[in-house]
């Protein structure tokens, strides 16, 4: 079988079965057919076939299984009651039109790294867990990482039930649909208590690696970021009969404050990207009443993000004047910078050989969790650094390599 999401194989390289055999039962599930891409999103059909699928992988392998009160699955090997667990895994959601590899990539290598240590004969001496966080992307109700924000008490019950997607449908309400008590949702300390280190393995997000010879990193820091929604009220009007000068077209100051992003994001070394927006009444023949426009920012520390967004926002009001329109804007999430547990970090490029460790602008269940306990993330290469598009993928021997990364990091973690 050939698909441009199968890790590219090397000819006369044996491909890792169980790691193989995994990607491809997951491949097909929430793909559209027309775009490729996937759409994974919190509590949907999707999502129920990707969790039955690590049910049945943790089953499959005589873990014990278990779904805490957010929602996440854990498998389980040893007893999680006797704590300083080292744990490993990610998330299997996607955000709109996602690739395969943003997530499942670090799911389907700790299961395979599990098989990796069993065969090597491996005797773990500290409890070990595999982890499906739920809604990492946060594609359906707006906000990232919604299922370890909950557990490690970052996110509220309360906020967490306001949540709506772009139908109406609270987060409540979804979770109810999909067999889940929305009012059990809350910080679990005790399950997050039970963690001695946590290690995430994920798809790089760039090409730092690719300029290096080596196939797998090591993460350092995660760019503090967050996601604003700027509001944008003009007037409704008819788009052949108002005369320009009469006109309070909120189109205008949005796109202004686009361009204004990119200048203000160029100038600090810093990232503003407005990539979802939504326009009423959404008419070809009507000036829009409305425009709203989420923007995602991120910078290397909170002042220049701080900076950026407040530079931004005096675009948009300033040009708001101009044009008549009154803008608003709302920060909707905002995730401090991450930076990973320094002992953990180095133990594991001393158990990779030297392995490059590099920072991301990327948000991961990892550093929510890094709060509350030592957290530590490996990268994988990905050859064009793209993410987020179904364009991603990886070579399936930097796949593998990362399988053997993870199993020799959880080895020198949890049998020694
Ligand atoms: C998650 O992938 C994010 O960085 O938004
Ligand atoms: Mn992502
Ligand atoms: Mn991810």
């Amino acid at each position: 079988m050939t698909d441009d999401r199968e890790p590219v194989a090397h000819p006369g390289h044996r491909p890792g079965a169980s790691f193989h055999e995994m990607w491809r039962d997951l491949l097909p599930i929430g793909r559209h057919t027309e775009t490729g891409g996937y759409r994974r999103y919190a509590w949907t059909g999707a999502d129920a076939d990707c969790r039955a699928w690590f049910r049945a992988q943790a089953e499959t392998r005589g873990l014990g299984y278990e779904e805490d009160r957010n929602g996440n699955q854990w498998a389980w090997l040893g007893d999680p009651a006797a704590g300083d667990a080292v744990v490993t895994g990610s998330h299997l959601d996607s955000v709109p039109d996602g690739g395969a590899f943003d997530g499942p990539l670090g799911v389907v290598s700790s299961f395979a790294a599990l098989d990796e240590l069993r065969s090597r004969g491996a005797r773990p001496a500290k409890p070990l867990a595999l982890v499906n966080f739920g809604d990492e992307e946060g594609a359906r109700f707006g906000l990232a990482c919604v299922g370890s924000r909950l557990s490690a008490g970052q996110l509220s019950a309360e906020q967490a039930h306001a949540l709506r997607d772009g139908d109406g449908v609270s987060l409540a309400r979804a979770m109810e649909r999909a067999g889940y008590d929305p009012e059990a949702i809350g910080p679990d300390p005790e399950r997050l208590a039970r963690i001695g280190a946590f290690v995430e393995l994920h798809i790089e997000q760039g090409r730092a690696l690719d300029e290096t010879a080596h196939p797998v990193g090591v993460a350092s820091a995660i760019w503090p970021h967050g996601r604003w929604r700027f509001d944008f009220h003009g007037e409704a009007n008819h788009a052949g009969t108002t005369r320009l000068e009469d006109r309070r077209d909120p189109m205008l100051t949005y796109a202004n404050t686009v361009l204004a992003a990119r200048k203000k994001a160029r100038t600090a070394g810093a990232l503003a990207t407005f990539g979802k927006v939504g326009v009423e009444p959404n008419g070809v023949n009507a000036i829009a009443s409305l425009v709203r426009g989420w923007l995602d920012s991120r910078a290397p520390d909170e002042e220049t993000l701080a900076a950026v967004v407040g530079e931004i926002e005096r675009a948009a009001v300033e040009r708001g004047q101009r044009d008549g329109v009154e803008v608003t804007v709302t920060r909707e999430s905002f995730t401090p910078v991450v930076e990973f547990a320094h002992g953990l970090r180095d133990e594991l490029a001393r158990l990779l050989g030297g392995a490059p460790v590099l920072p991301t602008g990327a948000g991961h269940d990892a550093g929510i969790l890094s709060a509350s306990v030592p957290t530590a993330m490996l990268f994988v290469r990905n050859p064009t650094g793209v993410s987020h598009s179904p364009a991603e993928t990886a070579a399936e021997d930097d796949c593998l390599a990362g399988v053997t990364a993870l199993a020799d990091v959880l080895e020198g973690l949890a049998c020694h």
